[in-house]
């Protein structure tokens, strides 16, 4: 009799364990990004792609006081970024370095349980939102502490709390998602940034998946 009330109890608390939702992989969102340990500010317009492991931003970036404009495309896959500065009008790019970012639920999270963001006082005050928490360690072998709030429906993301000892604590928050990318072409780097040869070619170069580049 306790046996099988034990088993009752261990099989209803498995039952009550949240399970992680999965996030789409593709869509747009008006973002806030704040770098404690590197002082900036970012608010812009972001294009993410989790299959591809691509990201396009317009930001308004603050290094301290000062204000900046910038069109970075991040091509992790082939540890790319190119900068395009509104300023200067010129590009630039370098390797990246930092760990691509995946805003889903990470794999092994733990669950901090539901809440409301506002009040669930009355319909339209409040979102339900979905918490958790987690740790990995990068392919550079740092770890990275996360911890995130996603909607409970569709599992879009709402804020997204990353910390590490080498990247410092970034802190970023998602407002208007949209699903999918709308324009195709978002991830083909500006003239600017590329060579003639380079140019000539952006859409076998950068209209494909950089999956497909790497295989080349
Ligand atoms: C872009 O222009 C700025 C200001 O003129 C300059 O400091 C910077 O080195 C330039 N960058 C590139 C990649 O040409
Ligand atoms: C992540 O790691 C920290 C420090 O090792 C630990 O205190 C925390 O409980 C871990 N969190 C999760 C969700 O595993
Ligand atoms: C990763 O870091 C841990 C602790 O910081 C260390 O023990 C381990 O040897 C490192 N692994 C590699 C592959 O560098």
């Amino acid at each position: 009799m306790f046996a099988i009330l034990v088993l009752c109890f261990v099989a209803l608390a498995a039952a009550q364990q949240p399970q992680p939702c999965t996030s789409p992989p593709q869509w747009e969102a008006n973002i806030f990004d704040y770098n404690q340990q590197q002082k900036f500010m970012v608010r812009g317009r972001l294009s993410y792609d989790a299959v591809y492991r691509r990201e396009r931003i317009i930001e308004e970036v603050n290094f301290g006081s000062q204000g900046d404009a910038f069109d970075v495309i991040a091509l992790f896959d082939s540890q790319t970024e190119y900068i395009y500065d509104f300023k200067a009008r010129n590009c630039s790019r370098r390797r990246i370095e930092r760990p691509w970012r995946d805003f889903g639920i990470p794999q092994g999270a733990r669950s901090f349980g539901e809440a409301y963001i506002g009040s669930s006082a009355a319909p339209g005050l409040g979102l339900l939102v979905t918490l958790w928490g987690g740790n990995h360690t990068t392919p550079s072998n740092d770890t990275v502490r996360t911890f995130g709030t996603w909607t409970y429906q569709a599992c879009i993301p709402v804020r997204f709390i990353s910390h590490s000892e080498r990247f410092g604590r970034t802190e970023t928050s998602f407002f208007d998602v949209t699903a999918g990318i709308s324009d195709p072409n978002v991830f083909i780097p500006r003239r600017e940034c590329l060579t003639e040869k380079e140019y000539a070619m952006r859409d076998i170069l950068f209209g494909k998946p950089s999956k497909q580049i790497q295989q080349q």
